[in-house]
């Protein structure tokens, strides 16, 4: 068991001391959607970068979460998966090596469509295989994509898709077939800004 769990069962140790997942959830439901708007409002875009992907997380989760915008240092396998996300001591590196690729490529700023809905799924995929934090990357990632997105002149609206085909999508993705992501990114997802 790690550091991060109570001693009740897989409930995420929580600033108000919240025993029950299902209260824990419920409320996490109300204020992490509030806080999420708030990002998409008037988060201060300096660059992206991983530092921002931390603060986004810690925005959204900091009312509950001590551990909202810290790297994770439990390795974590998730669902049938035989191989872990990345492993703790290699999360530093290889966000590094991801955002370098972003930032090199001018954060996928003039691209047309086609060409930006690939780099986006290759980078949603890089994300999730980093999964840096214990939970909640999920919807840290995609914040930091629609961010993204909106800066470099598209609109991304993941309510467009189907919550379990995105999933499935990042599983396959995880399993390193990016098409099914590509997909719903393309289909679903991207409008050309006006
Ligand atoms: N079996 C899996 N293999 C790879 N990625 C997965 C798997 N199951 C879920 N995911 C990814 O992990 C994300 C959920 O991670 P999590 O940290 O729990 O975020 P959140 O709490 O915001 O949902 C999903 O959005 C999906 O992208
Ligand atoms: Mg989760």
């Amino acid at each position: 068991m790690s550091e991060y769990f109570t001693s009740h069962d897989d409930i995420l140790e929580n600033k108000l001391g919240i025993t029950d997942p299902q209260v824990l959830k419920q409320i996490e439901d109300e204020i992490v959607p509030v806080r999420t708007a708030e990002i998409y409002s008037s988060f201060p875009v300096k660059a992206f970068d991983f530092d921002m992907l931390r603060k986004i997380h810690f925005i959204m989760f900091s009312d509950l979460y001590q551990m909202a915008g810290q790297v994770r240092n439990v390795d974590m396998v998730r669902g049938d998966n035989r191989i872990p996300f990345c492993f703790t001591q290699n999360i530093d590196q290889e966000q590094r090596r991801i955002f370098g690729i972003l930032n090199q490529e001018n954060d996928f700023v003039g691209l047309d469509r086609e060409a930006f809905v690939k780099k986006i799924a290759w980078l949603s995929s890089e994300l999730n295989a980093l999964h840096p934090f214990r939970d909640g990357n999920g919807r840290a990632i995609r914040a930091f994509l629609v961010l993204l997105a909106a800066h470099a002149g598209f609109e991304l609206d993941y309510s467009k898709v189907d919550k379990d085909e995105l999933i499935e999508a990042d599983v396959r993705a995880f399993l390193g077939d990016v098409s099914s992501l590509e997909e719903v990114y393309s289909q679903s997802i991207l409008i050309q800004k006006q």
